[in-house]
């Protein structure tokens, strides 16, 4: 039995665990949006709300708009807690079913050049995808955003002492010609207080036919996180190398099993 606790909106990360749990045969307790359908709404602590459900479940799954409540959370639990998103922190199965898509490609998570594009600075799904890749040798990845939009200062410097090289760029005309994957995001919009600065950056970039044909290689991978919100164009949809809407998407639901089953001990 395992606990869904979605404190922010979710397709594909609650879809998916749901659907993992129930292939493995187990079941779950699906709280989507607890600040309504919880005693989160009369006040509850965190810490509290995570002792009961742990009593009826073998592992929570959880996410927040908070940055941090998931390391807090896992404090409080005694069963697994897994982060399946916390603010504009970390989502580390995002990272693990993005390395996994990437490696069901070309082999290998070394020696490889990527570019991120899109909302550099809140993209949680950015933040793990470039962890993850750090801890293999020798690649290079191209960080693409408005300028207000780049990594903190703090993020890039923990980055530069991890094996990864980071190149910061601005414009399109920089995106590199031999990158093996592209990975695209949309600008978060909840994370902004002030939506004149989100709408100024929110298409800055866009993904288009055209911009695949000047600077894409024949080889490469289109990923998105998704939900794409206006930045990849529909006419892109049709490329065999953009996977967003296909492996990337289905590899999210076999490696969220994967893990459940390492974590829950399940033998299958
Ligand atoms: C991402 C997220 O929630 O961080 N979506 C996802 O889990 N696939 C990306 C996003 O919301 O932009």
């Amino acid at each position: 039995m395992v606990t869904l606790l979605f404190y922010e909106p979710s397709s594909r990360t609650f879809g998916s665990f749901a659907a993992a749990v129930k292939l493995l045969g187990g079941q779950t307790i699906e709280i989507l949006d607890p600040q309504h359908f919880s005693s989160v709404s009369k006040g509850e602590t965190l810490e509290d709300t995570i002792r009961t459900f742990e009593a009826y479940s073998d592992a929570i799954v959880m996410r927040h708009p908070v940055i941090g409540t998931a390391t807090k959370a896992a404090a409080a639990a005694e069963v697994p807690l897994i982060n399946a998103g916390d603010g504009n922190g970390e989502h580390p199965t995002q990272a693990l079913l993005d390395l996994y898509t990437i490696y069901e490609k070309f082999g290998q998570l070394d020696n490889l050049t990527g570019l991120l594009a899109g909302d550099v600075l809140n993209s949680r799904a950015i933040h793990s995808l470039i962890r993850g890749l750090s801890l293999f040798k020798k690649n290079t990845l191209y960080l693409l955003s408005p300028k207000e939009l780049k990594l903190t200062r703090a993020d890039l410097s923990d980055f530069k002492q991890r094996d990864v090289q980071i190149i910061e760029i601005t414009d399109e005309k920089d995106i590199p010609k031999n990158a093996n994957f592209w990975y695209w995001t949309r600008v978060q919009k909840e994370r902004f207080t002030d939506m004149e600065a989100y709408e100024k950056v929110k298409l800055q970039f866009v993904v288009t036919p055209s911009l695949m044909d000047r600077f894409a290689g024949r080889d490469m991978i289109l990923m998105d996180p998704l939900p794409r919100i206006q930045t990849i164009d529909m006419a892109v949809d049709a490329d065999p190398r953009a996977v967003y809407l296909r492996s990337q998407i289905r590899n999210g639901l076999y490696i969220r099993m994967a893990l459940l089953a390492l974590v829950l001990g399940v033998k299958v």
